[in-house]
């Protein structure tokens, strides 16, 4: 094998295990937070990023008829940080 064949495949094997490494990229970013207080963000940021966060959330807020999400959170993308009572409010609407 000539030196550059050698490299080609290593090229190959790295690209092709990149890839198989990154199965969420197709989900969008992941979440802004590291720590989370609640199952339910948890759980959808694990699964599908800060989209399925979103998607989440926006759930949520139909079903306790909160209007604005902004009601919570002081700034939406990229951070998404909450206000000083975001969470209070948050357990108090039923969510966990
Ligand atoms: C009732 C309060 C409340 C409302 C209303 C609310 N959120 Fe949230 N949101 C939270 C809390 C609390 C967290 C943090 C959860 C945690 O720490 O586990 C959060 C986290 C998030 C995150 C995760 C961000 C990250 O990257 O870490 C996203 C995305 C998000 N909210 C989007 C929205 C959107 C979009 C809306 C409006 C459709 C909305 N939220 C309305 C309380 C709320």
């Amino acid at each position: 094998m000539t030196r550059l064949a050698v490299f080609g495949s290593i090229v190959t094997i790295v690209g092709a295990l990149t890839f198989a490494g990154m199965p969420s990229s197709e989900a969008g970013d992941p979440c802004a937070r590291k720590d989370f207080k609640t199952t339910l963000v948890k759980n959808a940021c694990q699964q599908g990023g800060q989209k399925a966060a979103k998607d989440a959330m926006k759930a949520f807020m139909k079903d306790k008829k909160i209007k604005d999400c902004k009601q919570c959170h002081t700034q939406l993308a990229p951070t998404y940080e909450l206000k000083a009572d975001g969470f209070e409010q948050f357990k108090k609407a039923g969510g966990s």
